[in-house]
């Protein structure tokens, strides 16, 4: 039987590495694509993967990436983010437009690019990291709640068009999870991520990733269509248990 193969977009930090390594563990190929070459090369070394160069917000970068994956049993959209808190009054257009471009587009524009090679794996499976922004909407989050439910919509739009198809389609919406998410989305800004995690225990990355590879080893009769995974500290997007 030939090596199944794996796609992660965003793989060069957090849940899209963990995840690549993840599914390599499990016995795949794995092709791991993001802007940030170096760290996915080094990746790719350790996994006996293929690092591809990917900007998501790019036809062009998305054509050479899909044309360059010989076929694609998995693909896992995780390339995403937030940038800023704002609320609609200040909204910044340009932090906007970078969360749909990536967080929506992206997707849309990778999905539909491997679509073709996941069909004709005969048993594809696409996994979507969305968010509990997906679900709800909360204060100055607008700009990030609002790509993440059009994600979400897009994601669970093509589970009904794909019915019939030898393609499976999991959406999986984590809480907190602790990796650059909140360093991305403060500009760089240390104190300000790191208090996001401060007094509760977050997921990590292994954790999404573990929850990945358990649903890429269901029997391909089996579809988890949606999974909401939240720290125990956390009860909804802005309210958690804080010791500190
Ligand atoms: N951390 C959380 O609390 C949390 C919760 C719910 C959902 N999520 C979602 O989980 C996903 C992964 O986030 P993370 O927490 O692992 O954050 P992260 O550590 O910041 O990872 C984000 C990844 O996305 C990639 N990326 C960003 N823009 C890209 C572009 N234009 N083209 C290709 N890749 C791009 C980054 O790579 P390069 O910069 O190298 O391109 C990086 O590998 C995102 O969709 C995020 O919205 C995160």
């Amino acid at each position: 039987m030939s090596t199944r193969t794996a796609v992660v977009t965003g793989a060069s930090s957090g849940i899209g590495e963990a995840t690549a390594r993840e599914l390599a563990k499990q016995g795949y190929h794995v092709y791991v694509g993001a802007r940030r070459l170096d760290r996915l090369r080094a990746l790719a070394d350790e996994i006996g993967g293929t690092a591809l160069e990917l900007d998501v917000t790019s036809d062009e970068s998305v054509r050479a990436f899909a044309d360059a994956v010989e076929n694609a049993n998995i693909l896992v959209n995780n390339a995403g983010g937030a940038k800023g808190l704002a609320t609609v009054a200040d909204a910044d257009l340009d932090d906007w437009r970078w969360m749909w471009e990536t967080n929506v587009l992206g997707t849309l524009r990778i999905t539909k690019a491997l679509l073709p090679k996941l069909i004709a794996s005969g048993d594809g499976l696409i996994v979507t990291i969305t968010s509990v922004a997906a679900f709800h909407a909360y204060d100055n989050g607008s700009g990030y709640t609002s790509a993440k439910h059009a994600q979400a919509v897009l994601h669970r739009t093509l589970r009904g068009e794909l019915l019939g198809r030898p393609v499976r389609l999991t959406e999986i919406a984590p809480g907190a999870v602790e990796t650059e998410f909140s360093l991305v989305r403060f500009d760089g800004d240390a104190d300000r991520a790191s208090a996001v995690y401060q007094g509760i225990d977050p997921l990590v990355a292994q954790d999404i990733a573990e929850i990945v590879a358990f649903v890429a080893n269901r029997p391909p009769h089996v579809n988890l269509d949606q999974i909401i995974v939240k720290p125990r500290d956390q009860a909804d997007p802005g309210r958690f248990a804080r010791r500190s």
